[in-house]
């Protein structure tokens, strides 16, 4: 493998940007050098950094790849390009796949799969279906244990009194990762709004509805509750109000972590008469003063990462009617330029991003060598261009589902050259190098 040197760029930490001269041998970084450009003669590859800023891949530990099982939406070639197009050098899978990741045997199918097929780096999370602890508790190399507690694509809920037995009985070097929404508490919504519209199509804004603020809340309160009885740390996924953050808050002390999605931070329910069911997502879309709060407790250092739940689905599928349409946004690949955006909007700092995208994501999950650039880290880089200003186009969309509700948007800041395992495999908005995507745990 070559031995390069980024030259005069500006690193990016979690502190913020300092200029400096990263070195890169056999997928490594051997070495950050603040005396910059002075390293005399070497047989480093030389690449011009100047005015770049050098920062960690970003780490999305929430994709849906759909394999197996449902790869015309999205397989791991399609899924992971556009995961490295959009600088993300690693992503955590999801296990509600067709057949469910959700036994040993699956995950050994799904990692034979996967094999050489996968631009960036990943891990696998195991699925909780409320019986299958022992399985859960033998499997190896996993990133974590996703157990939804309420019906999305897959229906893959579990009832509320197993929920309890995965606190008590999942090992505790197994990270969980909730779906935190009411299953009986949609089931009521929906009765009452579905049946207001008796024969009449329903518009795809009664989503935000019938999965309404409150029931995220009421299943939040309880995962918060169950952390504390069995003082054991959760990550909560995809918290999209104001109301569950406050609540959070309360519960840092007993290890609750979380994270929001761009589409949370970006999309407010009086965009549905626009995007229809394009914005059709579990949680749901909400109001515009959630937008609002959930960025304040960003700011704040409240949320813990920003994770894109990529999840893609065909475009036919998203026009159907909005009960028999799927829930889910593709988001893998517009993550980083519009938090990039917002950097030179000044909403966020280069260290937030970091913190969020990188280093954050790396340690809760236990990635230890990821999500910093600093000596004898693995060499997951991504070279951004802070001037770039470009729109989002269709055509750009790597995705399967060739679509995305972020097309059309101008973003100013691009990720110009991605490196996984020191490899370079995007380079200004081209895929060229090879599926050298490894494992993670
Ligand atoms: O909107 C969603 N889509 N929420 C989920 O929980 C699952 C995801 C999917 O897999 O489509
Ligand atoms: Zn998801």
């Amino acid at each position: 493998m070559k031995k390069f040197v980024l030259r005069n760029g500006e690193v990016a930490s979690v502190l913020g940007l300092l200029k400096a001269d990263v070195y890169v041998d056999n997928g490594v970084i051997v070495k950050v050098s603040s005396d910059v450009g002075k390293a005399g003669k070497s047989d480093f590859e030389e690449i011009d950094c100047s005015s770049k800023v050098v920062m960690p891949g970003v780490i999305d530990v929430h994709v849906h790849f759909r394999e197996p099982g449902e790869a015309y939406k999205e397989d791991f070639e399609t899924g992971s390009a556009a995961a490295v197009w959009g600088g993300v050098t690693t992503v955590f899978d999801m296990p509600n796949n067709k057949p469910p990741t959700s036994s040993i045997a699956a995950l050994k199918a799904k990692r034979k799969l996967i094999a050489g097929r996968s631009f960036c780096n990943y891990g696998f999370y195991i699925l909780f279906d409320g019986n299958n602890i022992e399985e859960i508790n033998r499997a190896s190399g996993i990133c974590g244990v996703k157990v939804y507690c309420a019906h999305s694509t897959g229906n893959m809920g579990v009832f509320e009194n197993s929920l309890e037995k995965a606190f008590k009985e999942i090992r505790r070097d197994k990270v969980l990762v909730f779906h935190s929404e009411d299953e009986n508490c949609i089931e009521e919504n929906k009765k009452a709004y579905l049946a207001e519209f008796e024969g009449r199509e329903v518009p795809a804004s009664v989503h935000s509805k019938i999965r309404d603020g409150k029931c995220a809340l009421m299943m939040t309160q309880k995962l918060c509750e169950l952390a504390k009885k069995y003082k054991r740390p959760i990550h909560i996924a995809h918290v999209s109000t104001d109301a569950e953050m406050d609540l959070i808050e309360q519960y840092r002390e007993f290890g609750v972590t979380c994270e929001v999605t761009p589409h949370h931070l970006v999309f407010a329910d009086d965009d549905y008469e626009y995007f229809g069911n394009l914005i059709k997502v579990n949680p749901p879309i909400r109001e515009r003063s959630d937008i609002f709060g959930l960025w304040k407790h960003l700011k704040m250092g409240n949320i813990d990462l920003i994770a894109s739940d990529h999840a893609p689905h065909a475009l036919v599928e998203k026009e159907l009617p909005y009960v028999d349409a799927p829930a889910g946004i593709a988001g893998v690949q517009t993550m980083l330029p519009i938090f990039l955006n917002s950097v030179n909007d000044e909403g966020l700092s280069f260290g937030e991003l970091v913190r969020f995208c990188c280093a954050l994501p790396a340690e809760i999950f236990g990635l230890k060598s990821k999500g910093k650039i600093e000596e004898g880290y693995d060499a997951d880089i991504v070279v951004v261009d802070m001037e770039k200003e470009k729109t989002f186009r269709r055509e750009d969309v790597l995705s399967k589902c060739g679509f995305s509700p972020y097309v059309g948007n101008l973003y100013k800041g691009w990720p110009v050259k991605i490196f996984v395992g020191g490899e370079l495999v995007c380079d200004e908005g081209k895929i060229i190098g090879k599926k050298v995507g490894k494992e993670v745990f």
